[in-house]
C-alpha cells in the first residue's frame, strides 16, 4: 500500500514519516517538493505517486497571522484541502486530515462532541472547518481528525516557548482563562496508524473524530507543568513556576480570537478504535524530559 504524506517538516509530519512506515512505502513531500500553493504541482505530485492513501499534514498554522493574510490561509487550509479530497474520491484513495479545536467558539463548559455546532472564532479556524467541509462534500473516503495545543520536540510550540523564556526570564504572565488539551504529535502520529490500519480492517468508517489527549488545562496551568518539571530536572532556568502568573485574555491581546474552552471528547474515537487515551501531563513530561534532562549534572 502506497502512502503520499503531505508537509513532512511540521511538528506531526515529521513523527508520520516514522509511524507509517509500517503500512508500505511512503512518500513523504514538504513544501519546496509539493506546494499546497500551487494545484497542478499538488496533483502532479499525487498522480505520480498513484497512493492508496494521501495523509495530509501540511496546513497554515499561523493563527494570528491568517486574520491579514487570508487568502493564503484559504489556499492552504481550503481551496487544497478541496482538491486533494477531489482526487482522492476520483482514484480511490483514503485522505487522512487534521483539523482543529478552533472550529468551535468555546462558550459550552463541557468537553465538544465531533456533532456539536461549529463557530469559528478566527480566519484559521474558518479555513480549517471549510476544509473539513470539502472533504464531506467531495464523497471520498476520509478520517478527519481534529486535534489541539500540539506541541513536539521538533518546530514551534507553547512548550518549547516555555522553555526558552525561562532562562532569560525570571517571571512570566500566561493567559489562565482558555482551557484546552496539550497533544504531543508523537500521540497524533501513534493514533494514525492505528487508525489506518483498523479503516483497512473495516473497524473505522470515514468521518471526523476528535483526537487529543485526556484531560484538560490552561495555558497557565500548562506553562507552571512545564516549568517546574524542567527545574526538578535541573535545568538551568532562571523561572520557577511560583512566578508564572496567571493573566486573563484580555490582558494578552491578539490578533486573532481564541475560544474559552476548546477541549475535545475523545469517547467516539476511543469507542471505535477499543483504546484508552493517556493523560496530557505523560506526553508533555516525556517531552519536557527529552529537552532538559541533558543538562543535569552527572
Ligand atoms: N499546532 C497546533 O497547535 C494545532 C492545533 C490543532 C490542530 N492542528 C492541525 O494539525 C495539523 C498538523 O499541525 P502541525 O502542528 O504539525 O503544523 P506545523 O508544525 O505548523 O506544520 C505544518 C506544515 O505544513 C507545511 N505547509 C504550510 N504551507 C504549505 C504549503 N503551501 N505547501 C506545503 N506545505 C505547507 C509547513 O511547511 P513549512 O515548514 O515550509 O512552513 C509545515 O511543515 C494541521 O492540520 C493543523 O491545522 C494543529
Amino acid at each position: 500500500m502506497r502512502i503520499v504524506l503531505l508537509g513532512k517538516n511540521g511538528q506531526v509530519g515529521h513523527e508520520l514519516q516514522r509511524t507509517l512506515l509500517p503500512l508500505g512505502p511512503v512518500s513523504a513531500f514538504d513544501r519546496k517538493e509539493c506546494d499546497l500553493a500551487d494545484p497542478a504541482a499538488l496533483a502532479s505530485a499525487l498522480r505520480e505517486a498513484a497512493p492508496a492513501v494521501i495523509v495530509n499534514a501540511a496546513a497554515y498554522t499561523a493563527v494570528d497571522k491568517a486574520q491579514s493574510d487570508q487568502d493564503a490561509a484559504r489556499r492552504v487550509n481550503t481551496d487544497a484541502v478541496a482538491e486533494i479530497a477531489n482526487i482522492a474520491r476520483a482514484t480511490g484513495a483514503l485522505l487522512v486530515h487534521y483539523s482543529t479545536d478552533y472550529v468551535f467558539d468555546g462558550e459550552s463548559a463541557a468537553a465538544y462532541v465531533e456533532s456539536d455546532f461549529t463557530n469559528p472564532q478566527n480566519i484559521y479556524g474558518a479555513t480549517k472547518l471549510a476544509g473539513e467541509a470539502a472533504i464531506i462534500e467531495s464523497g471520498c473516503d476520509a478520517l478527519i481528525f481534529r486535534t489541539s495545543w500540539v506541541y513536539s520536540n521538533h518546530g514551534g510550540n507553547f512548550l518549547k516557548t516555555m522553555l526558552r523564556l525561562a532562562r532569560d526570564r525570571d517571571s512570566l504572565n500566561v493567559v489562565a482563562d482558555q482551557h484546552g488539551t496539550p497533544t504531543s504529535a508523537e500521540l497524533i502520529a501513534d493514533l494514525t496508524l492505528v487508525a489506518i490500519a483498523a479503516h483497512r480492517q473495516g473497524q473505522l468508517s470515514s468521518g471526523i473524530y476528535h483526537l487529543t489527549a485526556d484531560g484538560s488545562t490552561s495555558w497557565h496551568q500548562f506553562a507552571q507543568h512545564i516549568i517546574g518539571r524542567a527545574n526538578d530536572n535541573g535545568a538551568a532556568l532562571k523561572l520557577s513556576s511560583e512566578n508564572i502568573h496567571a493573566i486573563g485574555t484580555d490582558q494578552y491581546p491578539t490578533a486573532a480570537q481564541r475560544p474559552k474552552n476548546s477541549t475535545l471528547s475523545t469517547a467516539k474515537l476511543r469507542q471505535a478504535l477499543g483504546i484508552a487515551l493517556p493523560d496530557w501531563t505523560v506526553h508533555a513530561n516525556r517531552a519536557i524530559d527529552q529537552l532538559t534532562k541533558l543538562e543535569t549534572p552527572t
